[in-house]
Order: C-alpha cells, then sequence, then structure tokens
C-alpha cells in the first residue's frame, strides 16, 4: 500500500494517501494504527480519495513530544489535510478514539467537515472515575509492558464466539498494541482522560452523520451510541451485527457496505 511520510509540527506523519474523488479521513482508535483500516482504504479508494493516518507517536509516526491532548491529534490532521493540498471539504470517519478527537476536529473547523462518521465512539467525556482509572494505567504500563496490555485489550476490542480459536484479527491486533510505545500508550491514556466533554457540540453538528456500533461492543455500547445520534439534528445509527468494538475490522463487508451507501446518498 502506497505510504508517505510527513513532517507535521513536531512529527513524521505517516499516512496513506490513495485514489480519487470527495476526501474521506479515517482515523484509528487506542493504541492501534492506520492497518485497523485496511478493508477500507481499499474499498473506499475505488471512488474516493482515502486519506489515513497513524496519529502522532502511533503505528510508524514518530514525534518527538507525545500528543497529552487529543485537540493537539485533531491539529496534526488538519496540519496534514493542508500539507496533502486537500482544500476540499472532509467526510471525517473515526473509531473510538478516532471519534473522540473527531469532535475535536469538528470543533476547530466545522466548516471544513462535509459528512462525520462516528465508529463505536461516544462524545461525552470520563466520569471522574474512568478518568483516574485512566491515570494509573498510564502510570502502570510502564511496570506491565505492551504484552500484557496487547492481550488484555485485544478480548475486549473484539467479539469472539468463546468455542472458536484464536483468529488471525485478534493476533494482528495484538502485535500492533504489542509495538506500540510506553509513552504513546501513557500519553493517550492522558489524552483520552483529559478531552472535553463534546455532548453539548452535538446539536451544533448539522452536516449528514452516520453513527455505526457493534452489537456486541462492551466500551461503547449500542444504546448510548443511539442516544448520541438522536442528539444531531441529521443523523442515523447502525448497529453491525457480530461486531465488538472494531466493526471495520470484525465485519467489514458490512461495515463498508453501511458507509459507501451513507457516502452516496448524500453525494459524498
Ligand atoms: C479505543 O478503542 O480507541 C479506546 O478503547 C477508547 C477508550 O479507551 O475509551
Amino acid at each position: 500500500m502506497l505510504k508517505k511520510t510527513l513532517a507535521i509540527n513536531d512529527a513524521q506523519i505517516n499516512v496513506v494517501d490513495l485514489g480519487k474523488g470527495p476526501p474521506v479521513l479515517l482515523v484509528h482508535g487506542f493504541p492501534l494504527d492506520l492497518n485497523m483500516w485496511k478493508s477500507q482504504i481499499v474499498e473506499f479508494s475505488k471512488t474516493h480519495r482515502v486519506i489515513c493516518p497513524d496519529l502522532a507517536g502511533f503505528g510508524l509516526s514518530r514525534c518527538r513530544e507525545p500528543r497529552m491532548q487529543l485537540r493537539s491529534h485533531a491539529q496534526d490532521l488538519s496540519d496534514l489535510l493542508a500539507a496533502l493540498a486537500v482544500h476540499e471539504r472532509v467526510v471525517y470517519c473515526g473509531l473510538s478514539m478516532g471519534g473522540y478527537i473527531g469532535w475535536e476536529f469538528w470543533k476547530q473547523n466545522p466548516e471544513r467537515v462535509s459528512g462525520m462518521i462516528a465508529c463505536n465512539t461516544r462524545a461525552a467525556n470520563d466520569s471522574l472515575e474512568v478518568a483516574r482509572g485512566r491515570r494509573i494505567a498510564a502510570k502502570s504500563i510502564y511496570q506491565t509492558g505492551t504484552l500484557f496490555l496487547a492481550q488484555q485489550m485485544a478480548s475486549r476490542l473484539l467479539y469472539s464466539d468463546p468455542q472458536e480459536p484464536k483468529n488471525t484479527i485478534q493476533s494482528d491486533v495484538e502485535k500492533t498494541i504489542e509495538s506500540t510505545s510506553l509513552d504513546s500508550i501513557a500519553a493517550g491514556q492522558i489524552a483520552m482522560s483529559n478531552r472535553a466533554d463534546a455532548a453539548p457540540w452535538l446539536p451544533m453538528i448539522n452536516c449528514p452523520a452516520l453513527f455505526i456500533g457493534g452489537e456486541y461492543d462492551e466500551i461503547t455500547t449500542t444504546r448510548e451510541m443511539s442516544s448520541d445520534a438522536a442528539l444531531l439534528p441529521n443523523a442515523q445509527f447502525v448497529e453491525i451485527k457480530n461486531a465488538g468494538h472494531l466493526t471495520p475490522l470484525e465485519q467489514s463487508e458490512s461495515f463498508n457496505h453501511h458507509v459507501l451507501e451513507f457516502l452516496n446518498s448524500n453525494h459524498f
């Protein structure tokens, strides 16, 4: 897959920029990288310009200072679009932490967003208890290491039939988490714990929006996602069957079908 590296702020951002047509920005979750979108890159680039970066500190994107605020990732994304000479409006598609960054991206550049696709994510920020848990996790990762986190997280992220052996999706996700730097994992937890509550912004996001949830997602439930979707003036919610938190990877065909339908019906 064609990738390039661009100097953005203090980072070297690794990005896939593929296809021609209306731009779609794909933003991965925590602590993953752009490979979670591999099936979407192939499918959507047939009709759209797909821009899919590794966020600073994740995947192959190196940075001097790991981002302690999600708004810094949002700023990197606007600067990346400028560096790629993307001047038209983009459809923003983010999963989980990529979705949290999406609210910040919209807040910073509402005029740059033609459509919003919120996958397995929420608008509310953390409760005090969850934020405290993240600050503890940001410290303890230096003791436990990434292998432990990889095994613990992969089973939470993915829905799997207990009778089935570990599949390649699970081992790929584990490998990605295991190879993420400790500093980026710690910074990601702190950045998520510091994030703003985007729920009050939802009624103002008046572009077409699609919310996608996984039937068995334990991290962001379909109930929470459908109530978030109801707060936007022009949003729909779809549930992907037999999927957990990583719907684009776990049920790529159904996920791609819903996204392409959304893009086509809105002439994006
Ligand atoms: C993610 O998938 O990005 C994370 O699970 C989000 C979170 O920890 O809230």
